[in-house]
């Protein structure tokens, strides 16, 4: 949510800046704007409504020169999207340019004390205050940049990632952060800064880290100085990246969206190796393991997660619940976190997280944290805020995702959840050695199973451009399905804008039925080995009242083949296993039908990526 990227150095650093913007736009896209000190010593602030390429075009006569600069692409908070509200802010004199990721909360009183001192403002922002604020401690106290920064985050009750550029000071940047994702990039006499790494990788795979509190000065020919908020000095290691440039381009696919789609069955492969032992017939997830007795003892695990996340949890639950005999809750992390929920030392709190960062799950972990809880992360982003903060974890392996719907990372953490489940059940006991040995042998079949389901991707196709014409849409599951359900009916309003809801099949007769008409699409997730018969009575329920049927079935499968208008099929599996492949025709349709409405799959409106404000 917001990208924020930084250059110092002696390169151009406008087009470094420019392509750091893009490959961060996926975290926002409404606004765009960079400030630079130039090599006539301003320090320009060009900033426009609209994506990085209206950026580009804006700036195209401008003086773009410097080797130092910051940027910033836009998810609107305070204040609605246009020219005056995109950032970076100058401060009242000019003389300071910031760019900022997260929410001021107490802005309010701070605008108000500063506008009693004389200060104006141009834009609605919470933003705008905060360089004010830096501005108005700096000339009052008479001291350098580094420091103003520090006093004046000293009275600011929020979350930030910032940078800032001060005129006349072409050879420093000052950055701060907390709760906000913050990386330095270290490169042969210069550095870069990120919201996350993939501004940087490009030029340089050591990192730094820099955590919550903390204020980085990066000077050209001297090492980053870090402080927390008190001045104490804060030691750092660089840390090596894994990522690949590769990885973040759409490699001759049209958008990110289905080149991630495309990657499935390689990112479970991957996220299966080393845990996974076919001929052995063992599984073996480290980081339950290293901490065998909490999960020996646990009393109860508790998951935390937002959107995608949640889903993938849910089906977490019915994973650990059937396996491993643990009572699970899966809750969303917004309304966990402010509920004063009641924990005990024996509970184990699971945190799912693509980013690593959205802000209501890292809060939830951190609640569970303080009051004693074992807290176990399943993140994606390596090195991003919930991995950091949890007790352990495992990692999802599933590499940089880059369409704002996720798809790739759903099926990781999927994935992780039933290496997890299966850990469990085999320590405890819990689970028949000829039943155990059965799954680990089908599980890993699986990536095969996922490439056989998306070769009907054309057939997929074809058929999804029919369905541009509805207003709603109803996905229907019951047992492991019925979260695919779920996930199903997010893909599609996500990035076609039609509205659909996910239900227990059940349920159906409680109230959606009402819905269905000819108008009306229901997709129903149908795989023989779940509650078959039952699912079958609900798909002659919408026939009987003429509405249009898509099923995900079994292959080989007669009997809803000739119920169904359309029909896809999926290999056969184990019940348990079903979503790992299920999940992918509805991606698909998803993509589909959002591309034949002409719709921007990769940055669908309103989104973000990584949700770190509340
Ligand atoms: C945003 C994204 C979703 C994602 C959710 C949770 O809403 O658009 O795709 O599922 O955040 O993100 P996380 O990074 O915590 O998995």
């Amino acid at each position: 949510m917001c990208g924020i990227v930084g250059y110092i150095g002696s390169k151009d650093a406008f087009p470094i800046l420019i392509k750091g913007l893009q490959r961060l736009e996926y975290r926002g896209y409404d606004s765009a704007g960079v400030a630079l000190i130039t090599e006539a010593s301003n320090l320009a602030v060009y900033k426009t409504r609209g994506k990085v390429s209206d950026l580009e075009s804006f700036t195209q006569h401008k003086d773009v020169s410097g080797s130092i600069g910051i940027a910033h692409t836009r998810w609107a908070t305070h204040g609605e999207p246009n020219d005056v509200n995109a950032h970076p802010h100058y401060s009242q004199s000019e003389s300071l340019a910031l760019i900022h990721n997260g929410i001021i909360e107490n802005y309010a009183v701070l605008k108000e004390d500063l506008m009693s001192r004389g200060y104006t403002f141009k834009s609605n922002t919470d933003t705008e205050v905060l360089v004010q604020l830096i501005e108005y401690v700096k000339v009052s106290n008479n001291v350098d940049l580094f420091t103003a920064v520090q006093l004046a985050l000293t009275q600011v009750v929020g979350a930030y990632a910032i940078a800032v550029l001060e005129r006349g000071h072409p050879d420093c940047i000052i950055a701060a952060r907390k709760s906000s994702p913050l990386v330095v990039g270290i490169g042969d006499d210069e550095y870069f800064l990120g919201s996350d790494a993939s501004p940087i990788i490009e030029y340089t795979n050591r990192v730094i880290y820099i955590d919550d509190d903390e204020v980085v000065r990066l000077k050209r020919d001297s090492e980053p100085r870090i402080c927390n908020l008190n001045n104490v000095e804060k030691s750092h290691e660089i840390k090596e990246l894994e990522m690949s440039l590769s990885q973040l381009e759409k490699g001759g696919f049209p958008h990110f969206m289905i080149k991630e789609i495309f990657e499935q069955p390689n990112t479970v492969r991957e996220c299966m190796r080393g845990r996974i032992n076919v001929e052995r017939n063992r599984v073996a997830l480290s980081g339950i393991i290293d901490h065998k007795e909490r999960f020996l003892n646990a009393k109860r695990i508790i998951i935390v997660a937002c959107g995608t996340s949640w889903h993938a949890g849910l089906i977490g639950e019915y994973l650990l619940e059937e396996f491993a005999r643990i009572p699970v809750e899966v809750e969303y992390a917004s309304e966990f976190r402010y509920r004063n929920p009641v924990l005990c030392p024996d509970d184990i709190v699971i945190a799912i997280s693509q980013s690593g960062e959205t802000a209501d799950t890292l809060a939830a972990a951190e609640l569970a944290k303080r009051q004693g809880a074992f807290v176990y992360g399943i993140c994606n982003v390596v090195g991003s805020s919930i991995p950091r903060m949890t007790h352990t974890g495992s990692y999802t392996h599933a590499g940089p995702e880059i369409g704002v719907a996720s798809t790739k990372a759903f099926t990781a953490q999927v994935t992780v959840l039933t290496l997890m489940a299966l850990t469990i059940a085999e320590e405890k006991g819990e689970m028949s050695k000829d039943v155990f040995e059965q799954y680990v042998q089908e599980l890993a079949l699986i990536p095969d199973k996922m490439e056989q389901t998306l070769s009907v991707a054309g057939y997929i196709e074809d058929f999804s451009s029919i369905f541009t014409y509805a207003k709603n849409f109803i996905y229907l599951g019951r047992g492991y399905s019925y979260p695919v359900a779920l996930e199903g009916a997010l893909k599609l309003k996500e990035i076609s804008y039609i509205h659909a809801e996910g239900y227990p099949a059940a349920e159906m007769k409680h109230g959606p039925i009402a819905l269905i008409d000819r108008e009306m699409p229901t997709v129903v997730i149908a795989p023989k080995k779940g509650m078959y018969d039952k699912v079958v009575s609900n798909i002659q329920e919408i026939k009987a009242r003429k509405g249009r049927v898509v099923a995900i079935v079994t292959e080989g499968d007669t009997v809803i083949r000739d119920l169904a208008d359309y029909y896809i099929e999926i290999p056969d599996t184990e019940d348990c296993f079903s979503p790992l492949l299920s999940a992918l025709p509805l991606q698909l349709m998803a993509y589909y039908i959002a591309v034949v409405k002409g719709c921007n799959v990769d940055q669908p409106r309103n989104l973000a990526k990584s949700v770190t404000v509340e």
